[in-house]
């Protein structure tokens, strides 16, 4: 499989990371692109540098870089995940205005009829930020905001971004055991006992 994954500048920058870090244990090839304010939220939130998370894609890209092959819909992919997404790519995305890799490569997604899957960040939400979701809801992305599942009983921030990272990836329509689902006992771990996790954004 192959999936495009875009960071944007909304706070969140774990859940970017670990869905990196799930679809490369998960053998996903990764096309990533980080726009200016992920590099910011990156240094800002976590202990991660940009270069080690570059590194957990199979090929990244600058978000200027409008020739790069996620650019065009003639380079197949099995779908997008924007994680997470700020209200301003949101909003670029929902009108189409394609000046940079990440909302270009949203837009393909989405005339090819693949699948968009949008982490959007935001609290409270305003009616623009509400609208925007609705509309591109109704276009065929998915809005997923990354929201607390306190019946899987979380005991850290981390658990609760593992949660988070694997319902992601069940929207991308990948089959994964890396979560603890509702009346299933199996579980594998983003960050399991295996120690499989590439990086750790928290010391
Ligand atoms: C630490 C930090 C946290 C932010 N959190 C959010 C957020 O949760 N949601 C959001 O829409 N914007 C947030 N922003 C503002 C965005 O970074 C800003 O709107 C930026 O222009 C987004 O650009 P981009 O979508 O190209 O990354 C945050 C900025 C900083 C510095």
């Amino acid at each position: 499989m192959r999936v495009v994954v875009a960071m944007t500048g909304a706070t969140g920058a774990v859940l970017g990371i670990g869905v990196l870090e799930a679809l490369a244990r998960l053998g996903v090839e990764t096309h990533l692109v980080l726009s200016e304010w992920a590099r910011a939220t990156i240094k800002l939130e976590t202990d991660v540098s940009v270069g080690e998370v570059r590194a957990l894609a199979t090929h990244a890209y600058g978000a200027r870089d409008l020739a790069a092959a996620i650019s065009s819909g003639s380079f197949r992919t099995d779908g997008m995940v924007v994680c997470p997404c700020s209200m301003k790519t949101l909003s670029a995305i929902r009108i189409g205005f394609s000046d940079n890799l990440i909302t270009r490569a949203a837009d393909v997604t989405l005339k090819e009829r693949r699948r968009l899957v949008l982490v959007t960040r935001e609290a409270p939400l305003s009616e623009i930020h509400l609208e925007n979701m609705q509309y591109l809801a109704r276009a065929g992305a998915v809005i997923f905001p990354p929201t607390v599942a306190y019946y899987a009983r979380p005991r850290s921030v981390q658990e609760v971004t593992d949660y988070v990272v694997g319902r992601v990836i069940d929207q991308l329509g990948i089959e994964h055991s890396l979560i603890n689902r509702w009346k299933d006992d199996r579980r594998l771990g983003v960050h399991g006992d295996a120690g499989l996790a590439v990086v750790r954004a928290t010391k």
